[in-house]
């Protein structure tokens, strides 16, 4: 007769109850995880996520440079170096753009909000920490959407731009609906009106300029037609709206259009686009509409939408009188007529310009006598390097 329980059989028994007690742990886990998650619980979300995220699937990544000459690099640098994080008021410091260096330069074509790095002596030596409950942001496409409170814990826009549909905050999330000042419907609709003028889905437009973004939704929507976009705006006087662009994983840049050139190589873009974007583009002589004719390819789009266009009926709901619209415009169109730029379309409050391919193709630009480009120094030689202007001849 066999004997029943031998040592073997024991084991078999305890392996089991193991894999029986996880896999109760488990289910309890998931079933309380579940309770929590659910709209609006933007922190069980975010937390969950935070668990869910391995950081440990690629253990043995091998962070030296593989090009120097004797060796590994590890035998010729010194010892890693540790930081101690800042204290928590620095949380949102961006050592360039500090509030209080800025307010020391001109505020005059914006140099105030360009990049201003501290002195060697002013550097800080501490990691910027963290805002406090600062968790891991939702995987894509999901962060497009929201972004949890604790990461940029600022409600000013929520207020600021309501009826505009930026960002709404819901309990413990923001929530980006994806409007703007100019596309309150929704950046999507937004997007197919410009695409019933600019052939986007078709691989003609790859990359976009987004200037002047606000919270980054026209790039974060441009995303899954296939076009890359990079978007700017400024540092406010207390926070970065780029901030939330970046937590919604869009790429973004704090910047400005100011007294120099944007960081950018010429040509890079098939877009640029400004929706009520506060750039005056008509002031400094075209100045800043000449940095986006530098940075666009032959053959890429300009949008403006919002002031001046459509000024007609909508110069009383900007506060602004007509003449001073009108006289926006007109700088405006004259100035892209000299840039060799062709207007493809104006419909409501936006307008679309296409930069011709060859200065061949420009109809105005011989007769144009008293005014010409600059011989451009290199145009790709940008970083930190200053604005080019018009050049006026004398005849
Ligand atoms: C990394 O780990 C994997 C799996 O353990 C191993 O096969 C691989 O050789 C390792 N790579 C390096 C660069 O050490
Ligand atoms: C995309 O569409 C535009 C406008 O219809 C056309 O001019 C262009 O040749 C097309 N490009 C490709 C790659 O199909």
């Amino acid at each position: 007769m066999a004997v029943k329980g031998g040592p073997a059989d024991n084991r078999t028994r305890s392996t089991v109850s193991i894999c029986i007690v996880i896999g109760l742990c488990c289910f309890f886990y998931i079933l309380g995880a579940w309770q929590k998650s659910g709209f609006g619980k933007g922190d069980s979300i975010a937390l969950e996520i935070t668990k869910r995220t391995d950081c440990t699937i690629l253990p043995n990544l091998s962070f030296d440079t593989h090009h120097s000459k004797q060796g590994s690099s590890r035998d010729l640098v010194s010892p890693v170096k540790k930081f101690k994080p800042c204290p928590d008021r620095f949380t949102d410091y961006t050592p360039c753009q500090d509030q209080n260096r800025a307010m020391k330069f001109p505020r005059e074509n914006m140099n105030y909000r360009e990049r201003h790095c501290p002195p060697q002596k002013e550097k800080l030596h501490c990691l910027v920490p963290p805002p406090k409950g600062y968790v891991a942001p939702f995987p894509w496409p999901k962060s497009r959407d929201y972004v949890p409170f604790a990461n940029c814990p600022y409600k000013s826009l929520t207020v600021e731009k309501a009826i505009q549909n930026w960002v709404q905050y819901e309990g413990n999330v923001f929530r980006f609906p994806g409007g703007g000042t100019q596309f309150p419907q929704g950046a999507d609709k937004y997007i197919d009106q410009l695409a019933s003028v600019i052939p986007i889905a078709n691989g003609t437009v790859r990359t976009a300029l987004d200037t002047g973004c606000g919270v980054a939704s026209w790039g974060a929507y441009l995303l899954k037609r296939n076009v890359l976009a990079m978007s700017f705006a400024p540092r406010d006087s207390h926070e970065a709206q780029v901030q939330f662009a970046l937590e919604r994983g869009v790429p973004a840049v704090i910047g400005v259009l100011g007294t120099i050139k944007l960081p950018y190589p010429s040509r890079a873009f098939d877009m640029a686009h400004c929706s009520r974007c506060l750039i005056p583009w008509g002031m400094n002589d075209g100045l800043y509409m000449m940095e986006v004719d530098r940075v666009l390819r032959p053959g890429g789009y300009w949008v403006l939408s919002g002031p001046p266009i459509n000024w007609k009926a909508n110069y009383k709901g900007w506060q602004r009188t007509k003449e001073d619209l009108e006289a926006e415009q007109n700088k405006i169109e004259e100035m892209a007529k000299l840039l060799c730029w062709e207007k493809v379309s104006e419909k409501g409050e936006t307008a679309i310009w296409r930069k011709r391919v060859n200065t061949e193709s420009c109809p105005s630009r011989l007769e144009e006598s008293t005014v010409q480009m600059c011989e451009s120094t290199n145009a790709d030689d940008v970083w930190y390097e200053e604005d080019e202007g018009m050049c006026y001849t004398s005849s």
